[in-house]
């Protein structure tokens, strides 16, 4: 049989209906094509000569055929511009293999064999990133999703798993320390090489592969599980970085413990490393026993670190560590299933922050970022579901919808089952598919099992994508309360009919004369509309519902302002207070920016919200992180995305209107809460935390109404700063106004900290996002500047997705902001394709924007999509978004 015909495809799991590929035309893989692989590969011994600029890798592996697959007579080792140096099958060498675009496809006739190929592979010339990359003179690997097939030909897909063992061997003085996965099982020297072996008694599947060679130091400690194993734990930097690591650790401890008791999970290695890099395209990267890290996610300490800086890097090593068991013990049967491990860590991840810190506060935060993140997602030509049914590029998956909404999807399951029974739930799970490459279906159905919960239609949440919109009536009859619901899913590409979906919400019924309420109930909406009835109400009581965010879902109620301001006030649910004064704002924007306030309209309305607010400053009874969520408004994405069609110039100008209003209104109590909140001393406690916080705040706030004295305070502030947090605080809102202060500042912070590449990333960003009327030519000089540089990723987001959020600079009505991202994907593409396409989405919003700015942002996709050459990456999300 000639197997260089067999149908090609990417995965190699999915067989392609049509082999025919267009280079600008690369194929989609679709869920339902799922297929095992007809091989297992049991064991992998892969050995590395080290180098920078080449890097010889020789690779063994045992295979036998898959029982549980259709037989096949060859096997595809998925290659990623590799060229095969020498190939053996059972020890003898062979000719007898095809490639087929990228894969070498070998024919084997028994039942079980050794495979051996060897590769030679650049690192150095490696700018995407994936694969085997060179970074600042160290070696590290990134592989999920596919990138160890740039490495070395492999079944590379998530559902063939293999025990690795590793032997690494390089120059002693440039790689004085070798890392891989699992436990390291042997090491010697040959004059100037040294070499390390490495073995990983747990069975994976290729992108969890990880090897770092480097000069690098650790900070080290160690951790006594529940069974009471010492587990030796080091994290890795660059020399000169070590004092900035105590914060790693910690949480590193912290989510150790934290996985014992709230999950029940244990440790399973007697080593965990985790490695930080300065050049990596995402966060983190969660690699068997290896995990590596951004820098920005593990270095902080106060003088560099803002107080989010120190929650994200928390937060991001919670949520590599607990892929542990939720991706690396069970793993995805393929890439569909990406939300398996990638929605529940997430969950994990915010939960084990709520422990950690204000479950209040984390709540508020998850929900803001779910709304400015997934919400113009999902209302958008990217809208895709949590568990998407096609890709091109599955790089282009890793979105807020899988991670984000993936996780409220499960804490909905949580929500209905109860904490206890969602324990037995994830229990069962955790026993049943140990060891398992698995699928969504298989997690609900633990759940189910677990839990005792039927999720029949809740699985509709799988399949579906659109953010369900429910409107909300309450009326009062005699002493009924009448509540009335209704919900729709709007149609997505591709779907354009859906089914009504259970959406649990909590609520409370609120008597105003006693501001209580008799305990809050879960209704669960499962019909289009439905009709519940509350009695014993002599008066007509105020509803507060979707309480906690217990559906990530639009709520639109129908509600007086007054009741509004009521639950502003006094409603015990602290998220529910939060929308309510988010809602109180967001109408008021809204109608203004649609030309339906009068100017005493308007007025008016803003009193109402000020004093809303001043009630909440002025409240004893919540705390100040807590008084800083509530004081914070609606960001400009959320006001859009209440609109058909939004105007971004409008919207700004709305939005700064009723900020100064805010501010003038209540100038006197914000200076004063200003006072009080310098007197804190600098510490990590919430207390100081909340301080901080009140105090960009109100410099915010003051900015807008009084630019003067705010340039004035936060000069002051930024002087006697003895933390990031007040420092970047009073440099961000010096940043967006005229004046001497703003250059004095900025040329101090950047002489300050020239070298340490993750502040002068925050002097990009805060030029980038900032209000000043000139963010474009500030962005374009900066582009220029001697430390931009387009191969990092860091450096990229700090300047370019800064600006691409900045409405005032990426929506400028002449199109310069557009255009300058236009420029920015094509330049960037052949470099970092990953990166690349990530700034795509800005611009595929374009159908919601005003018809003169929707033209030209139309105009930049066209510009793009008529490139000669693209990668898949920014292909596939160009031609969705023109779509
Ligand atoms: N799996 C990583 C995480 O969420 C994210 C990641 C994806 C990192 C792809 C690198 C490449 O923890
Ligand atoms: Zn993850």
């Amino acid at each position: 049989m000639d197997i260089a015909r067999t149908p090609s495809s990417p995965d190699g799991n999915i067989e392609m209906a049509d082999a025919a590929v267009e280079p600008h035309d690369p194929p989609e893989i679709r869920r339902e094509d799922y297929r095992p692989f007809p091989w297992m590969v049991p064991e992998t011994r892969l050995e590395f000569d080290l180098g920078l600029e080449s890097t010889r890798v020789r690779s063994r592996l045992t295979v036998a055929r898959n029982a549980k697959a259709d037989a096949s007579p060859t096997i595809r080792l998925n290659g990623d511009g590799l060229v095969p140096t020498s190939v053996k099958v059972d020890g003898e060498p062979t000719r007898a293999y095809t490639m087929d675009g990228d894969d070498l496809v070998l024919t084997l006739p028994g039942e079980a064999h050794e495979i051996a190929i060897e590769t030679e592979i650049d690192p150095s010339s490696n700018t995407q990133l994936m694969g085997l990359y060179a970074s600042n003179g160290m070696l590290c690997t990134q592989c999920e999703s596919e990138g160890f097939r740039r490495i070395t030909f492999f079944p590379d897909r998530p559902d063939v798993l293999s025990t690795f063992t590793v032997r690494m061997s390089g120059a002693r003085d440039q790689f004085p320390i070798l890392l891989c996965n699992g436990n390291r099982t042997d090491e010697g020297e040959e004059g100037d090489t040294h070499w390390a072996e490495w073995h990983d008694p747990w069975p994976k599947p290729s992108y969890l592969f990880a090897l770092v060679a480097g000069d690098l130091v650790a900070r080290s400690d160690s951790f006594t599980t529940m069974n009471g194993r010492e587990v030796e734990l080091n994290v890795w930097v660059r020399d000169g970085d070590l004092p900035r690591t105590e914060h790693a650790m910690e949480s590193l401890k912290r989510s150790m413990k934290w996985d014992e008791e709230a999950f029940g999970r244990e440790y399973d290695l007697d080593l965990f490393n985790i490695v930080a890099v300065s050049d990596f395209n995402m966060g983190a990267m969660e690699n068997k026993g290896l995990n590596v890290f951004n820098t920005k996610y593990v270095l902080a300490d106060p003088e560099t670190a803002t107080d989010g800086d120190f929650d994200a890097v928390e937060g991001v090593i919670g949520h590599e560590y607990f892929h542990n068991w939720s991706g690396n013990r069970i793993t995805c049967r393929d890439w569909f299933q990406l939300s398996l491990k990638e929605g529940f860590t997430v969950l994990r991840d915010q939960l084990f922050s709520q422990d950690m810190g204000s479950e209040p506060v984390k709540r508020i935060e998850d929900v803001r970022i779910l709304r400015l993140a997934q919400f113009p997602e999902d209302s958008g030509p990217l809208a895709h579901p949590i568990r998407p049914d096609s890709y091109r590029e599955i790089s282009n998956f890793y979105t807020a919808t899988v991670y984000n909404k993936g996780a409220e999807v499960i804490r909905m399951m949580r929500t209905m089952a109860g904490e206890e029974a969602f324990r037995k739930g994830t229990d069962l799970y955790f026993d049943r598919h140990d060891g398992e490459a698995a699928t969504c279906e298989d997690f609900v159905r633990s759940i189910e099992d677990g839990a005792g919960l039927d999720l029949e239609q809740f699985r509709l949440w799988y399949s579906q994508a659109g953010t369900p919109k429910v409107s909300v009536e309450l009326t009062h009859e005699g002493n009924e309360a009448v509540l009335k619901l209704r919900q729709t899913v709007p149609p997505t590409p591709g779907q354009p009919d859906k089914k009504p979906m259970p959406i649990p919400l909590k609520l409370a019924l609120f008597d105003q004369q006693s501001a209580s309420h008799s305990g809050e109930q879960l209704v669960v909406l499962d019909t289009e509309s439905a009709e519940h009835r509350f009695d014993g109400f002599a008066n007509k009581p105020v509803l507060s519902i979707n309480r906690g965010f217990s559906a990530p879902v639009t709520i639109n109620r129908a509600i007086d302002r007054e009741d509004l301001v009521f639950l502003a006030a006094s409603d015990d649910d602290p998220f529910a207070r939060y929308e309510a004064m988010q809602d109180l704002m967001v109408r008021h924007l809204v109608a203004g920016v649609g030309g339906k306030l009068s100017e005493e309209e308007r007025s008016r309305g803003g009193q109402s919200i000020a004093q809303a607010m001043g009630a909440i400053l002025a409240d004893p009874d919540i705390d100040d992180l807590m008084r800083g969520e509530l004081m914070s408004m609606p960001s400009q994405t959320y006001i859009a995305e209440q609109m058909e069609l939004s105007d971004p110039g409008l919207i700004h100008a709305e939005r700064e209107r009723l900020k100064s209003l805010i501010g003038s209104q209540l100038s006197e109590q914000l200076h004063r809460l200003y006072e009080r909140a310098e007197q804190v001393p600098f510490s990590l406690d919430a207390e100081a935390k909340g301080a901080r916080k009140l105090k960009t705040m109100v410099l915010a706030y003051a900015a807008a109404s009084d630019p003067e004295k705010a340039a004035e305070l936060a000069a002051h502030q930024y002087d006697r700063a003895d933390n990031m947090t007040d420092r970047q605080g009073a440099l961000m809102v010096l940043t967006g106004l005229e004046g001497v202060e703003r250059t004095n500042k900025l040329l101090d912070f950047y002489n300050r900290y020239e070298g340490n590449a993750l502040v002068i990333d925050k002097w990009f960003a805060l030029q980038a996002s900032s209000l000043h009327p000139q963010v474009v030519e500030h962005v374009k000089a900066l582009a220029d500047h001697p430390d931009f540089t387009l191969r990092n990723p860091n450096r990229v987001r700090s300047l370019y997705m800064a600006f691409a959020g900045n409405p005032q600079g990426f929506h400028a009505a002449s199109g310069e902001g557009y255009k300058m991202i236009g420029d920015l994907i094509l330049e960037l593409d052949p470099i970092n394709a990953q990166t690349a396409a990530r700034f795509v989405p800005p611009l595929g919003r374009w159908r919601k924007v005003e018809p003169q700015r929707a033209a030209l942002m139309r105009e930049q996709l066209e510009r793009i999509a008529k490139a000669e050459k693209l990668s898949r990456d920014t292909y596939e999300q160009v031609s969705r978004s023109l779509a």
